[in-house]
Formats: structure tokens, sequence, C-alpha cells
């Protein structure tokens, strides 16, 4: 009697075992998934860039004469002109005037032999996507942060990174994987635009008679 109830015993306790190991392993899966998922493969999906030259807004703000149009603004036709050209740069850099490393590498490398820095722009959408900052900023009087978030008051400009799958940049698909979105400009996917332009019903008119639905926003 007493040998089988060991017996039992022994085997009871090799079962709570081995149980106990499945756990361990689920566990141990979970997380290797879980870090994978989260952690390794958005690593691996984004290539990083630097920005040719750090700029500094904040610090430019406080120099320039019309805030953020000295350097964006529109022109006459209506067009926006974008990120700066040289030419916006020129009067104050003609000559290196600082002790800042990134200003003498902008003066030198691009000033002097008259090359326009090659930005790299964290909204670019694809070719396809037709996107018009005078009907956003001037129709609707919409602040650049509800799309940029606070770049404009930032004081480096953070690292580039591109989608190696689709060449999107991460600002378009945004940082959470799970999609989640606390900030209105934390992604700026099609259901992002769609999604205002619902709420705002957006020249509801002109968009579904004259272009049809989709070539609001596709050319
Ligand atoms: C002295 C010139 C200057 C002023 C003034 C300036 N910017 Fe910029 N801005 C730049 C440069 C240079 C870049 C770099 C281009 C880039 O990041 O693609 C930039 C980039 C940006 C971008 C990133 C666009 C993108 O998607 O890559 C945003 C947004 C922006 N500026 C907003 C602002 C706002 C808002 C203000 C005013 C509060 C402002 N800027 C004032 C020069 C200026
Ligand atoms: C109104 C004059 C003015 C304009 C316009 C201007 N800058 Fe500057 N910039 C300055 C001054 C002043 C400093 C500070 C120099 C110091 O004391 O280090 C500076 C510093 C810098 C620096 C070093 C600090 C930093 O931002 O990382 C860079 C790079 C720079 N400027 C690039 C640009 C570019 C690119 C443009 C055009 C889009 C531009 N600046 C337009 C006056 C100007
Ligand atoms: C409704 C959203 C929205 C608002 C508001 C907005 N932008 Fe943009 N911005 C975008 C999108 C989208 C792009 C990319 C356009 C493209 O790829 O054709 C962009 C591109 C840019 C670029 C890079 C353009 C280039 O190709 O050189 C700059 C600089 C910029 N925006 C600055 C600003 C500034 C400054 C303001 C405020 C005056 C502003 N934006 C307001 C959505 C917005
Ligand atoms: C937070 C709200 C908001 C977001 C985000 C937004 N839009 Fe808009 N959009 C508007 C409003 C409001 C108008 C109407 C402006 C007007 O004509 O008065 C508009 C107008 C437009 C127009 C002009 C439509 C016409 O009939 O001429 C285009 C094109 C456009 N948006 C494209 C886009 C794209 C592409 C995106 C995403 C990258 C986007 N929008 C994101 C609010 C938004
Ligand atoms: C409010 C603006 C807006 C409207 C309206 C819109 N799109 Fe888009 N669409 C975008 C933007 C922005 C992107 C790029 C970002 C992305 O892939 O989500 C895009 C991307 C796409 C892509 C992927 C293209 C690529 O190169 O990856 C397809 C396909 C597409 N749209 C089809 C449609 C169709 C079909 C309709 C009409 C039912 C439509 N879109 C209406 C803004 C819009």
């Amino acid at each position: 009697m007493s040998t089988s109830a060991g017996k039992t015993k022994d085997k009871e306790s090799q079962e709570s075992g081995v149980r106990g190991f499945i756990f361990l392993f689920f566990f141990l899966g979970f997380f290797v998934f879980l870090i994978i998922g989260w952690i390794v493969f958005p690593g691996l999906l984004y290539s990083k860039k630097k920005q040719p030259i750090d700029f500094n807004h904040a610090l430019h703000n406080e120099l320039v004469s019309d805030g953020c149009e000295s350097c964006h603004y529109f022109r006459e036709d209506g067009s926006f002109s974008g990120a700066p050209k040289l030419a916006q740069c020129i009067d104050c850099h003609e000559e290196v005037q600082g002790e800042d490393p990134e200003e003498a590498k902008f003066v030198e490398e691009y000033v002097a032999k008259e090359q326009e820095v090659p930005w790299l722009i964290y909204s670019r959408q694809p070719d396809c996507v037709y996107f018009s900052h005078a009907a956003h900023v001037k129709m609707a009087e919409m602040e650049c942060s509800v799309c940029h978030g606070p770049i404009g008051e930032s004081e480096h400009l953070k690292v580039y990174e591109k989608n190696r799958i689709s060449g999107y940049s991460r600002d378009i698909w945004g940082k959470n994987i799970a999609g989640m979105k606390k900030n209105t400009w934390d992604r700026m996917k099609m259901d992002d635009c769609s999604e205002c332009h619902v709420r705002e019903s957006v020249r509801q008119e002109s968009v579904q008679t004259e272009k049809g639905p989709c070539f609001v926003c596709h050319k």
C-alpha cells in the first residue's frame, strides 16, 4: 500500500512538474514573441538616417522677424514653399558666426558650395497623394502642430526613419505598431486624413460630384 501511495505521489509531482514546465515554456515563448513583435521587428523594419544638418527651430524662431513664415511661406500662387532653400539662410550665414559645429558644417558644405541641403521630409506622402497646405492652413486655419506635432519648436531635428518595405517615413504609419494614437500628429495614413475629412464633411458636394471620393486626395 505504502509503496503504491508513494508512486501516485511521485506521479503527481512529476505531472505538476511537467505542467510547470509547459507553463514556463508558454510564458517564455510569449515574451520572446512580445520582444520580437514590439522591439526587434520595428527595429528591423525601419532604417534610420540623420538629417544632413541638425537645425535648431527654437533658436531660429527667436532670431527671425516673421515667425514660421520667414522660412515656410505661401507663394503668390498659393503653393507652399515647404522646406527652406539656401536663399532663406544666406543673409545670416554668408560666414560662420558662432561656435556651433553644425553651423560650420552648414556654411562649409552647403553655403560656400552653393549646394541645397537635402533635407529629409518626415511627413512625405507617396507620389499618388495630393495634399494642399493652403486648404488646411489658410482656408481651414489649422495650426501646423495638428499634423506635424512639436517639430517647429524643437531644438534638434529627430532621426528620420524609413520603412524598408513601403519606403514610407515612419511619421506616416506611426510609432505605435498596435496603431494606437494619442495625438493628432502620431500618424498620417489615409484613414487619418479621411477621419478628419468625414468629421468636417469637407466640401461634400465638390468632392462627391466633380472628382469622385478618391480624387480629392489622389492624383
Ligand atoms: C530659419 C528658418 C526656419 C524657421 C523660422 C522655421 N523653420 Fe521649420 N524648418 C526649417 C528647416 C531648415 C527644416 C528642415 C527640413 C525638414 O525637417 O525636412 C524645417 C522643418 C520643419 C518641419 C518638418 C517638415 C517635415 O515633415 O519634414 C516642420 C513641421 C516645421 N519646420 C515647422 C515650423 C514651424 C511651426 C515654425 C514656426 C514656429 C518653423 N518651422 C520655423 C527652417 C525653419
Ligand atoms: C535671422 C538670421 C538667421 C537666419 C535667417 C538663419 N540663421 Fe541659422 N543661425 C543664426 C544665428 C545668429 C545662429 C547662432 C550662431 C551661434 O551663436 O552659434 C544660427 C545658428 C545656426 C546653426 C547652428 C545651430 C543649430 O541650429 O543647430 C545652424 C545649423 C543654422 N543656423 C542653420 C540655418 C539654416 C539651415 C538656415 C536657413 C533655413 C538658417 N540657419 C537661417 C542666424 C540665422
Ligand atoms: C492637415 C495637416 C497639415 C497641416 C495643418 C500642416 N501640414 Fe505641413 N505637411 C503635411 C503633409 C501631409 C505634408 C507632406 C506633403 C507631401 O508629401 O506632398 C507636409 C509637408 C510639410 C513640409 C515639407 C514640405 C516639402 O516637401 O518640402 C513642411 C516644411 C511643412 N509641411 C511645414 C508646415 C508648416 C510650417 C505648417 C503650418 C503653417 C504646416 N506644415 C501645416 C500636413 C500638414
Ligand atoms: C484635422 C483635420 C484634417 C486632416 C488631418 C486632413 N485634412 Fe484635408 N482638409 C481638412 C479641411 C477642414 C479641409 C477644407 C478646407 C477648405 O476648403 O475650407 C481640407 C481640404 C483638403 C483638400 C482640398 C479639398 C478640395 O476640395 O479642394 C485636400 C486635397 C486635402 N484636404 C487632403 C488631405 C490629405 C491628403 C490629408 C492627410 C495627409 C488631409 N487632408 C488631412 C481637414 C483635414
Ligand atoms: C482624405 C484623403 C484621401 C482620400 C479621400 C482617399 N485617399 Fe487613398 N491615400 C491617402 C493617403 C494619405 C495615402 C498614403 C498613406 C497610406 O498609405 O495610408 C493613401 C494611400 C492609398 C493607397 C496605397 C497607395 C500606395 O502607394 O501605397 C491606395 C491603393 C489608395 N489610397 C486608394 C484610395 C481609394 C480607392 C480611395 C477612394 C475610395 C482613396 N484612396 C481615397 C489619402 C486619401
